[in-house]
């Protein structure tokens, strides 16, 4: 059995101020009897004061990217060491925001992922195609290559320290969201895929989010998918109400 996860991402959102005060507003809103994981990913200057704001509760904390690198010069960048140090649970490693427009490659995400799971984070790792390669056909092209490089040389045992997000980059902030057939589908080839590269167990067992606008208005039908384990959502989370209509689907 999968314990659905639901994670907001907030982007380059919020002033430390506004982060806290979501934060609290989620934590406060939480029933805490629902069975599954609720996640934060806000920015890197906001995370100690929502780690402090959400102390007590359940909900997980997640940077939005990291260096691969522990230490050293790397101006500007953030290790896993210090993500850890702060009581970071999870990082984003792959959202496609990262792939366009910073070009991270797949053979650096493959470091990222690897070194996450050296220090100790678990890791939300994005997939996802264009509007040009799903119209041309590539979807499953594209998932394959962004899987098996982003997860080559991951051990089996390291595997279940991951969950994957995938993301259509049509549907992400659009408000064009996959039909829950299409993402169904492209869940179930990622966890075949999964298989052929790990094995059943493995693949039986990986959390596959989707993203890309989730709504309070369309997550009840994306969840009733047998392969979609959770949301990961970027403008839906930034509001306390809807995020928790979010956290809460399928129960009001
Ligand atoms: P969106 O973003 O929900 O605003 O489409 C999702 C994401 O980028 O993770």
């Amino acid at each position: 059995m999968r314990t659905p996860m639901i994670a907001g991402n907030w982007k380059m959102h919020l002033t430390t101020f506004e982060a806290m005060e979501l934060a609290a507003a989620i934590k406060n809103g939480i029933s805490t009897d629902l069975n599954r994981e609720v996640l934060i990913a806000p920015s890197f200057t906001n995370l100690q004061v929502v780690k402090k704001a959400i102390s007590g509760s359940k909900i997980l904390l997640s940077a939005q990217n990291m260096c691969w690198e522990e230490k050293g010069a790397f101006t500007g960048e953030v290790s896993p060491l210090q993500l850890k140090d702060i009581g970071c649970d999870y990082v984003i490693i792959g959202h496609s925001e990262r792939r366009k427009i910073f070009y991270e490659t797949d053979d650096m995400l493959n470091k990222k992922v690897k070194s996450a799971l050296k220090n100790g984070l678990k890791i939300i790792f994005c997939i996802g195609e264009t509007i040009e390669e799903r119209e041309n056909q590539q979807t499953y092209n594209v998932l394959k290559t962004q899987v098996n490089n982003g997860l080559k040389d991951i051990t089996d045992f390291e595997m279940s320290n991951l969950v994957i997000a995938y993301e259509p980059v049509w549907a992400i902030g659009t408000g064009r969201t996959a039909t829950p057939e299409q993402a169904e589908d492209a869940h179930i080839f990622i966890r075949r895929e999964i298989e052929r590269i790990f094995n059943k167990h493995i693949s039986e067992s990986i959390r596959i989010l989707y993203g890309g606008s989730v709504k309070a208005e369309n997550i009840d039908d994306l969840m009733a998918c047998k392969n979609i384990d959770g949301a990961l959502v970027g403008g839906e989370s930034l509001k306390a109400e809807k995020f928790l209509r979010v956290i809460n689907y399928m129960t009001k």
